[in-house]
């Protein structure tokens, strides 16, 4: 009983609706939900990035509903109510979080006010914040939940295959998305392989490296990592000089971003509305200032 209703308190349902998407079905002609997820978007620059840039993303794509992983858009690791609420007004519907999602202790006590953010299921501490939630567009339910890997991740608290498996009891949606926050490809294949059929898309995040293995799985849109929004000569985002000075030569490290020219990394899923499955994935991957 303490576990259901923990898996409630986690879930959060909101309603929305689109001008487009309304229009579209006063003539007739809606026939897909057009999904974009960002992956981690890094440090200042990447955030400015994405702010700069949405706007014309969704329109380029005709997108319906955006989903960004901002876990380490505040100086590289984690994330704040002011940059939450920069990213919803760019035009994300939904934020999701990694093993980073705490690393701005601020965001603890402010986490209430952030209410389309969620943080991975499976990390400490398990009652701050939601790691589902629901919205949706006209009578569609779209479902974006968060997991935390388990391979070579050492935050999470469970595996992300037996914690999905207690929320799909819980879950009632047409669409259901996850944001797979992990190290392993291997992990992230295997669950999506595990719940093609019970999930319309996952998003690998957590890399920063865009794999080349995005495909439809029974209906199922996945990627094993959809990439990085962040500064790109750098690696994985930070400064490589620092890093060098830390790996090489044994310097303290200060974890400092790299700046720059940013790269943005993302997929977008056309999901058929009448089936609730994934008909095509396409990634992105551009460089908006150069
Ligand atoms: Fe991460």
């Amino acid at each position: 009983m303490a576990c259901m209703s923990w898996l409630k308190k986690c879930m959060i349902i909101y309603r929305f609706s689109y001008q487009n998407q309304c229009e579209l079905v006063r003539k007739g002609f809606r026939i897909t939900v057009n999904i974009l997820f960002l992956g981690d978007v890094v440090a200042e620059d990447g955030l400015a990035t994405v702010v700069n840039t949405l706007a014309t993303i969704k329109k380029q794509y005709e997108i319906d509903f955006t989903i960004v992983n901002a876990e380490n858009s505040a100086h590289g690791k984690g994330i704040t109510q002011k940059i939450y609420q920069e990213l919803s007004d760019a035009g994300a519907d939904v934020i999701t979080l990694g093993n980073h999602a705490f690393a701005k202790k601020e965001i603890i006590s402010s986490f209430d006010q952030c209410p389309f953010m969620i943080r991975p299921a499976n990390i400490e501490p398990l009652d701050v914040g939601n790691s589902v939630i629901i919205r949706e567009i006209d009578n569609l339910h779209i479902a974006v939940i968060n997991l935390l890997g388990n391979v070579f991740m050492t935050a999470s608290t469970a595996g992300p295959i037996e914690v999905m498996e207690e929320l799909l009891k819980e879950i009632d949606a047409d669409i259901i998305i996850v944001d797979l926050h992990g190290e392993a490809t291997s992990e992230k294949i295997l669950f999506a392989e595990y719940f093609a059929d019970r999930i319309t898309a996952i998003f690998g995040t957590h890399t920063h490296v865009q794999t080349a293995d995005e495909r439809i799985i029974r209906g199922c849109a996945f990627i094993s990592d959809v990439g990085m929004c962040g500064p790109y000569d750098s690696v994985l985002g930070r400064n490589i000089n620092e890093l060098i000075n830390h790996v090489v030569k044994h310097q303290p490290t200060v974890y400092m971003p790299a700046k720059g020219k940013c790269i943005m990394c993302g997929c977008v899923v056309k999901i058929d509305e009448t089936t609730c499955r994934a008909t095509s994935i396409e990634r992105i991957r551009f460089f908006p200032n150069a």
